[in-house]
């Protein structure tokens, strides 16, 4: 075909799809109307009046006019509390059984007829009326849930209902998933509806593919996580406080959670972030860790076109003595874009393309769209259709979409069979070679030119054999993909961690693999919009994520890509991707200058390689990102709250990457103590806030005085990077070491450095007594190490 051909026909298939699109939108909005009748005449209700109460393990339950509370604090600490009578189970986001109750907390009256939970990290009030208290074992009011409201529709059905808490005048609120405008939560409405944006997205846009009604609340009196635990459609409306604002009281800080339907029940967690996030991950699981290759750079791009690019592209790496971990194949690999085949004129040989690239230490990774091609004859649609794995309407007919390969059906994840068959289906995937998957396009996507572009929202679901619908579904429908698919790679490859990254999911994704900014748009809004990303998804308990370095669209100007690449770098997930008609995004395509900073920023996330081991590790162990906002450590320090310019990785390291034009120097909040400026070993003292160089060459990171950093050394091996620790002080810092790339289970080794009369001492702590190190050591900061 000529190129003239070649555009027609393009144009013809646009075409096509369009009208494919807009026929699935029409039905869609018929389906709905059919099924989901509008809501008639509601009546709304509050509980009214206490009228008793009953003890039970952890709390009990508490009795009103017209509804009950239950409140139950569990091992540990964490508090669940629901309205009319529902219990922490069934959930998705919840991982394993239900934390035994703590049989130490006991249900008793209260001061004006209400009643109390007193355990040992938090007391929960109820008043009279309803309204929820959680406070401090010092007795300061963290948050208080005012009566919720119920509007029940007259001939039955789901209700609705509104939870309005108050929290502190000075308290910040993060979290709700993937936000782009945070990782700060400012004053605004955010939908709880996991949405594709339509092409690229900035700041502005919310929602977007991941959300959670998840919130993390940092004020002076503490922090504390609200898990609100139902996946219907739902909005929160944030208001911040404010300190004497009429007549000089506090107006305190505001969220409003609506949902139009599912269980009011909701978890709180207090204590320190690091403390919340570690019992957040018990409850809802411990974040997978990804092979180690996968903390490696990373590259992708949206039509490689064949084989032949995907070598020249490795080659590039390879003459230019670049690391490469993976490249990612996208649709264009597909036949007809369809999943789990391969386009054998342009990929004739892919097992033979993923050996020869893993002799030289790349792996291949692979999309998967959860949209199976409706087409008799194509094999998984076969498969699945024999099995009844497709989502289907109230008529019992299969749903159609529109997705890349054209009319599509989309497989029930919610039904455990179907569950288990997809699973099986990645075994296509491993044998041609590819080493870990991505999914896609699993909000779930269905192309519409106007309305929700997704399944409708009467679209039947098996839900675990209790039966639903898409209003219920549609938010735990990627969680469920991402279940089916590390399920499946665990059974097909037993030996080998999965490697599983998926753009939307839900509450307790992390159980099964991590997530990537999906099409963030190229500029320095987008630049900005990566890292809200990355932090605001760690704080809800998903770790591992990471921006198309570069953006999504367009083509980034060098300096952009430049900033974006040295961002990329710190980040958990390090992969350079774009779209079809986009730039390229190769390190050598911005001129020798940009390559040879990208180069730099290779060789040091190559350095810290042994460190971001660790921190995956520690990630699984204690909840806690690699990524963090910089008030981790000091939440109480209000300045820092408000800085989201810069991030903590780990304990050691603080990150500040340039995210506007034209910068050679950049201010840089620090928390508490000393920090090192790594590259001149230059002192500052925190709390502070210093101007630092910030040449295109390199962005400013400092390390924590007495921190210990496993590194790569010169010769390939495993050396501590230890920062003298200020006079006086102690520090330390904990090392996991790579134990491969299957379930060898983590060894943490913990390190205790000491400064004495100006020689800097570090021993490793055995249970069994301190002991030398027994690894090398370079001190950095001050003098030689004396072991
Ligand atoms: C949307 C994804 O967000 C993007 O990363 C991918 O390249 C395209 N789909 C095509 O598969």
């Amino acid at each position: 075909m000529d190129g003239r051909g070649l555009v027609r026909s393009m144009r013809t298939m646009a075409t096509l799809q369009g009208v494919r699109a807009t026929r699935s939108a029409l039905q869609r909005r018929r389906l709905d109307a059919r099924w989901l009748p509008a809501r008639g005449a509601e009546r709304a209700r509050v509980p009214g009046e206490v009228v008793g109460a009953e003890p039970m393990p952890g709390g009990g339950i508490v009795r009103f006019a017209r509804s009950e509370l239950r409140i139950r604090v569990v091992k540990g600490g964490a508090v669940f509390r629901s309205w009319d009578g529902a219990e922490p189970e069934p959930s998705y986001a919840l991982a394993g059984e239900v934390p035994e109750p703590d049989p130490r907390a006991q249900l008793e009256p209260d001061k004006d007829g209400g009643w109390r939970v007193v355990s040992e990290r938090v007391t929960v009030e109820v008043s009279r009326l309803g309204a929820v208290d959680i406070r401090t074992p010092g007795g300061v009011v963290l948050r208080r849930d005012l009566p919720p409201r119920w509007w029940e529709p007259v001939e039955g059905g789901p209700g609705r209902w509104l939870q309005r808490t108050e929290v502190a005048a000075d308290a910040r609120f993060f979290g709700l998933g993937g936000r782009a405008c945070g990782p700060r939560l400012r004053d605004g409405t955010y939908r709880l509806w996991n949405t594709d944006p339509r092409g690229s997205f900035g700041p502005a846009d919310d929602p977007l593919y991941i959300t959670m009604p998840v919130q993390l609340v940092v004020a002076d009196a503490g922090t504390h996580l609200s898990f609100h635990d139902n996946s219907w459609d739902g909005r929160v409306t944030l208001r911040e406080g404010e300190e004497g604002a009429g007549s000089g009281h506090d107006r305190p800080g505001t969220s409003e959670v609506r949902m139009d339907g599912g269980p009011l029940r909701c978890w709180v967690i207090v204590g320190s972030p690091a403390r919340v996030l570690a019992r957040w991950t018990r409850l809802t699981g411990a974040p997978a860790v990804p092979p180690s290759w996968a903390l490696g750079p990373q590259h992708a791009r949206w039509g490689f076109g064949g084989e032949r690019e995907v070598r020249r592209i490795a080659a590039g790496y390879r003459a230019r003595e670049l690391p490469l971990a993976a490249v990612h194949l996208d649709i264009d690999h597909f036949e007809g874009h369809r999943v789990f085949t391969v386009d054998r004129e342009r990929f004739p040989d892919l097992p033979g393309l993923a050996e020869e690239l893993r002799g030289a230490g790349v792996r291949l990774v692979s999309i998967v769209d959860p949209a199976v091609k409706a087409e008799p004859g194509d094999a998984v649609y076969d498969s699945g259709a024999a099995g009844g794995a497709f989502v289907r309407d109230g008529r019992g007919r299969e749903v159609r979409g529109v997705v890349w390969p054209g009319e599509c059906v989309y497989p029930d994840f919610t039904d455990p069979a179907v569950r288990e068959w997809w699973g099986g289906l990645y075994g296509e995937r491993l044998a041609q070679g590819f080493a870990g998957v991505w999914h896609d396009m699993n909000e779930p996507v269905s192309f519409a030119p106007f309305g929700d572009r997704s399944l409708p929202r009467s679209a039947r679901h098996d839900l675990e054999g209790r039966g639903g619908d898409h209003r219920e579904a549609h938010n735990v429908y990627a969680l469920a993909m991402a279940h089916a698919g590390y399920e499946g790679l665990r059974r097909l490859r037993p030996r080998e961690r999965p490697f599983l990254f998926s753009r939307s999911g839900w509450a307790g994704m992390q159980r099964y693999g991590g997530t990537w900014s999906g099409d963030v748009s190229t500029g320095w809004a987008g630049l900005r919009a990566s890292l809200s990303l990355v932090l605001g998804l760690g704080l809800c308990g998903v770790p591992y994520s990471g921006p198309d370095v570069g953006g999504f669209d367009g083509s980034p100007s060098p300096e952009l890509y430049l900033r974006w690449f040295q961002l990329g770098a710190y980040l958990p997930l390090f992969r350079t991707h774009a779209a079809i008609h986009a730039g390229r995004r190769e390190p050598w395509e911005f001129g020798p200058a940009v390559l040879e900073h990208a180069r730099a920023a290779l060789a040091e996330r190559e350095r810290l390689r042994p460190y971001f081991v660790t921190l995956a590790r520690l990630a699984e162990l204690t909840g806690a990102p690699y990524a963090r906002p910089v008030w981790w450590g000091s939440p109480k320090d209000r300045a820092l709250r408000e800085c989201e310019d810069a991030f903590l990785l780990g304990d050691a390291l603080l990150v500040a990457p340039v995210l506007e034009p034209g910068a050679e120097r950049r201010s840089v909040r620090l928390p508490k103590g000393r920090w090192y400026d790594t590259v001149t070993e230059r002192a500052y003292d925190g709390p502070a806030r210093v101007v630092m160089d910030a040449p295109l060459s390199r962005v400013p990171v400092l390390a924590r005085a007495g921190a210990v950093i496993p590194v790569r050394g010169a010769d390939g091996e495993l050396e501590l990077e230890v920062w003298a620790p200020a006079t006086g002080r102690r520090g330390g810092g904990l090392v996991v070491p790579d134990a491969g790339d299957g379930w060898e289970p983590a060894e943490v080794e913990r390190y205790a450095t000491r400064l004495v009369e100006g020689v800097v001492k570090v021993k490793r702590v055995r249970l069994d007594g301190s002991g030398p190190p027994g690894r090398r050591v370079r001190v950095r900061g001050l003098g030689p190490a004396e072991l």
